[in-house]
């Protein structure tokens, strides 16, 4: 079991190991309830760092033998690792342990998903397999041997041997240990190659269970075009003889980049038409193009210590987008990102969890895999690349990779090759990575004399640990528009450095419209009090397709909140301006499907808070029903022409395209349904010969209170297909109407098919009563209690997605004092649980301070 006590592990605090680990070999004899571990180290001393103690991490362990220089020794082992007299020079560390994979439910080190051994190491699993430096910054060598009578068993690197009942794999290329894996079990593959531009020929496989193939070929696609993209756009190639990518049903986060042998949640890999969404596609090439880049941003060149996880978070999250950018649409995918980081970034540095991109303490690594890492960590990364210019980037990134490559590195190492190739001072810009909040840019405009003259204000409100704040350099990108709709000022990029500063744009002949933060150019919350008059003015004419969405969401927003607040009636005007851009056939279906999506009711309470107005899940519920009813009855007319050209005949293809036809095809029949009570949702199930449709149409007879059949003849057709089954319990709490939820999650908690020991299934039915959001902040904490059970319940077994999901409670400060109440009593009682988990006890602690 975890220590009880908690201990703070701080960024100025890092000490070099003290060693270097020449090799690594590890023998692994795999039994259930038995793995034996012997491992061999080779230990030099490091000479740039001080003598220490020489102490190797290690949990859960059970020492069977420990030898130095081949000679046995006693190590004083603590629950945390062991201690031992090591000679002044070089030396020889052996070790065998025992383990048992079977029983590890935490899913972090070597355990089994459904009969097949696996690993995850990311961020401190490799102590849960051998006493180890299990750092980051210790990289070496590993030659792995694998003795089981699984037919598949592979390691990272190229295979170098096999026989009966073993394998043996090399890896050339030094590696920290939360890189290392080891997958065995009786698995088969899609194989393909690819031929890197040098001619190096990769042999590609991609491991399922026999069952899975038919769902591998759109992964192995996505593999080699991501592989063709790193060498075309970061002239980064593939460096080994063959590239593994296995799935396993049991896994507690999206994928995994070990080197070599990428590991994916099934989730995230696998997918055919008739079981997996456009969105899963979508998703899958994204996380298969991530963890490939990795390769390069993650793994050659790693992190130093574990508070610079952005370094290689942030900036693969940066490849990844620019990769979906180019391979679907760039500006679809950029209005996709904004709403995901608005939902969930914004969200954790509005609340107790806020903290920096780059943290300076934690408790737990694993809680700190958080969208301000990833998500708000790509954002700096694409506001450096603004600033810099894309030829000051490219050749930023080439110097990284020359000078850092096989190192363990540090933002100040990236920010430094930034500032030699452009010779600008970062040490402001830096702020980004230390200052948690979300700016706040306050906008004041003068008209004289043919001069246009904009003010920007920047605030960062304070968050936990940082009550005061510095200005930060904010890139704002800025249109001006002429009153008769012509773009007068393309895109230009303002560089706010000052907590005030103004920008005069002389010489105009009339006052001007501005379109300001284009392409959402830098994370800030743009604080501007401007007329609906306008945002229908940009609605209509805006030439920046981000700001002109934005435009749309803003008016949206005003729209709900009115509604909410004074009972007010649907903005006509805007719908008015909105109707004219459905109606307009040259916009992309995708891009006319963003925006008949208004923003979300958890959004909506966030705006009122801001207001000084506390939000009443009910009424922002209410207004978000009647929205949606009224523009289904004043759109009656127009849903049928739109649905026609959102239907797709050619064959199923996952390609933004089709994709986008869909989603507009979707919030279409959404609307429909308000109105014709079913039927075309009826009628589209029926004939659905994709996930996509046939998920889309479940959702609205659900919601239409007539899905009881479908959902029955939806659980017979993919009762044996686990990825599908998740849809089928997510979709009935989402779709549920806000009196039912809890109950409706309720009933899904007994179903024999709620095995909540798998990540997969515990998310899919809580993460959508949390997302509920009337339905989980129901007013008598019923939503509240029932996720705290399960959370309590889980700890137990895996504390990981436990931690994870008590972010559901993160924005319980912002409900009025008997949800407050309500909530506190939960997350109290979570607390108390005895044994809580370390990972557990952190965020419950954060939460509640
Ligand atoms: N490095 C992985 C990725 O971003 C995520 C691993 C997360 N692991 C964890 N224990 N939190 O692709
Ligand atoms: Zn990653």
């Amino acid at each position: 079991m975890k220590d009880a006590q908690a201990q703070t592990i701080y960024l100025r605090d890092y000490t070099p190991f003290g060693w270097t680990v020449e090799s690594v070999h590890l023998t692994f004899v795999l039994a259930p309830e038995a793995t034996r571990v012997r491992s061999r180290l080779r230990f030099v001393p490091d000479p740039k760092a001080p003598a220490q103690e020489f102490f190797l991490q290690g949990e859960d362990l059970t020492p069977i033998s420990f030898a130095i220089d081949g000679a046995p020794v006693t190590p004083e082992i603590t629950p945390e690792g062991l201690r031992a007299k090591v000679p002044d020079g070089p030396f020889t560390f052996e070790a065998e342990v025992e383990i048992a994979p079977l029983h590890n439910t935490a899913l972090e080190g070597l355990y089994m998903s459904r009969g097949m051994y696996c690993t995850q190491c990311e961020a401190e699993g490799f102590r849960k397999i051998t006493f180890y430096p299990d750092r980051p910054d210790v990289m070496s060598v590993f030659t792995v041997r694998i003795e089981g009578g699984e037919p598949v068993k592979l390691s990272n690197g190229n295979p170098v041997g096999a026989g009966e009942g073993w394998a043996e794999w090399h890896d050339p290329w030094p590696k920290p240990a939360y890189l290392f894996a080891l997958v065995a079990g009786d698995l088969v593959a899609q194989s393909d190659s690819f031929t890197t531009r040098s001619g190096r020929e990769v042999a590609l496989n991609l491991w399922v269970r026999e069952g899975d193939l038919h769902k591998c070929a759109f992964g192995m696609e996505a593999l080699k075009s991501s592989m063709d993209w790193d060498e075309r756009v970061y002239g980064r190639e593939y460096d080994l003889d063959v590239f593994n990518i296995v799935a396993v049903d049991d896994f507690n986060m999206g994928a995994m980049e070990n080197k070599g042998l990428n590991i994916f949640n099934s989730s995230a890999v696998l997918a055919s038409p008739e079981t997996a969404t456009d969105a899963n596609f979508e998703r899958i090439e994204g996380i298969i193009a991530h963890e490939y880049f990795h390769n390069w941003t993650g793994n050659r060149i790693t992190c130093r210590d574990w508070f610079q996880l952005c370094l290689k978070e942030g900036l693969t999250v940066f490849r990844d987008a620019q990769f979906t950018s180019d391979m679907r649409s760039a500006e679809v995918k950029r209005i996709v990102d904004v709403i995901d980081l608005r939902a969930r970034q914004f969200a954790e540095d509005q609340g107790p969890l806020a903290h920096p991109v780059r943290p300076e303490s934690f408790q737990e690594i694993n809680n700190f895999y958080t969208a301000t890492v990833y998500e708000k960590g790509a954002e700096v990364i694409g506001m450096l690349k603004l600033l810099v210019g894309d030829d000051a980037y490219s050749r930023a990134l080439d110097l990284y990779f020359a000078r850092h490559d096989g190192q363990a590195c540090t933002i100040e190492d990236w920010l430094r090759v930034f500032e030699e190739v452009t010779a600008r001072d970062l040490s402001q810009f830096k702020l980004w990575y230390a200052q948690a909040g979300t700016p706040r840019l306050a906008v004041a405009e003068d008209w004289q004399d043919g001069t246009y003259t904009l003010t920007l204000r920047q605030t960062t409100p304070p968050t936990p640990g940082q009550p005061d704040k510095a200005p930060l350099v904010i890139p704002v990108a800025l249109g001006l528009l002429s009153p008769d709709g012509h773009e007068v000022l393309p895109t230009t990029v303002l560089e706010l450095t000052e907590a005030e500063q103004s920008f005069v744009f002389p010489g105009l002949a009339a006052r001007p419209v501005p379109s300001l933060l284009r392409g959402f150019s830098a994370p800030v919350v743009l604080e501007r009090e401007s007329s609906r008059e306008e945002r229908v003015f940009l609605l209509a004419h805006d030439t920046d397709t981000f700001t002109r969405w934005e435009a749309n969401r803003d008016l949206a927003r005003a729209c709900l909140l009115a509604m909410v607040t004074d009972g007010a009636d649907p903005d006509a005007a805007w719908l008015d301006g909105l109707e004219t851009v459905l109606r307009d056939a040259s916009l992309d279906p995708a891009y006319r499907a963003l925006m008949l999506g208004v923003p979300t009711q958890s959004d909506l309470a966030q705006a009122l808070h801001d207001r000084g107005v506390t939000p009443d899940p009910e009424a922002i519920w209410a207004a978000t029903e009647r929205l949606r009813d009224a523009r289904a009855t004043r759109w009656a007319e127009l849903l049928p022409q739109l649905a026609d050209e959102a239907r797709v005949e050619a064959p199923y293809r996952p390609d933004a395209a089709q994709s986008g036809r869909r989603s507009l095809g979707s919030a279409v029949l959404a609307l429909t349904t308000r109105v014709d009570g079913g039927s075309a949702a009826e009628a589209q199930y029926d004939r659905a010969d994709n996930m996509t449709l046939q998920l889309s149409a479940l959702a609205c007879l659900v919601q239409a209170g007539r899905g009881a059949e479908a959902l029955a003849r939806f659980r017979a057709q993919w009762q044996d297909d686990r990825l599908v089954m998740d849809k089928w319990f997510g979709l009935q709490i989402a779709a549920s109407d806000p009196t039912e939820t809890v109950a409706v999650t309720e009933a899904l908690t007994r179903d024999p098919d709620f095995d909540w020991t798998n990540p997969n299934r515990f998310r899919a039915v809580f993460g959508a009563l949390a997302g509920h959001h009337a339905g989980f902040h129901r007013a008598d904490g019923a939503g509240y209690d029932l996720l705290a059970d399960w959370l309590i319940r889980l700890d137990d077994k895996n504390p990981q997605t436990t931690a994870r999901m008590c972010a559901a409670y993160q924005s319980w400060r912002r409900y009025d004092p008997d949800r407050q109440a309500k909530m506190r009593a939960a997350l109290d009682r979570i607390a108390a649980k005895p044994g809580l988990s370390r990972d557990v006890t952190e965020m419950v602690t954060r939460l509640i301070a």
